[in-house]
């Protein structure tokens, strides 16, 4: 095909931002964690909400924090040239408060905190290597950021279960 004088005055347009396939891959799986990660929270908050206003007040503070992070990664897909369409299954583990609700309740919060406070971790962990992996000062800045954010909810959340524990 013949160039056009056009064509030759309009060079590709440049993508600013590289990474390896790899990356972009493990940066799309986290986008799609942080739905389960909003949901959870969001699970937790109604389930808490009667019995431990103040327990459910801070799940929904965490789900908003995730709700951040999840479009700060889909700007950062956009920017990377992948599409930031999802297509997943969402399944938060149910859980049941007994009949007598009132002292139920703590038991259960420590239980589903603890889950919390473990996929957090995990979550920590994963940015972290995400972030060492980054070529972009970009990507690498959000991830290692992600990466400090999940282990603050981590560490919210312990200071709750210990509180729940000796109380
Ligand atoms: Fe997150």
């Amino acid at each position: 095909m013949k160039h056009t004088q056009n064509n030759r005055e309009s060079p590709p347009p440049q993508i600013e931002l590289r990474e390896s396939p790899a990356l972009i891959r493990a940066i799309a799986t986290a986008y799609a964690d942080e739905v389960a990660a909003i949901t959870d929270y969001t699970y937790g908050q109604l389930l808490f909400e009667k019995w431990l206003p103040n327990i459910s007040n801070i799940l929904e503070a965490i789900s908003r924090a995730e709700m951040h992070h999840y479009l700060a990664l889909g700007r950062l897909l956009r920017d990377l040239g992948a599409c930031p369409a999802l297509r997943v299954t969402v399944a938060n583990t149910p859980y049941r408060l007994n009949e007598d609700a009132d002292s139920h309740a703590p038991v259960l919060a420590q239980r589903v905190l603890k889950n919390r406070i473990r996929d957090e971790k995990n979550a920590a962990l994963q940015y972290k290597r995400l972030a060492e992996n980054a070529v972009s000062e970009r990507a690498r800045s959000l991830l290692s950021s992600l990466a400090e954010d999940e282990q603050d909810h981590a560490a919210v959340l312990e200071s709750i279960v210990e509180r729940l524990e000796f109380s």
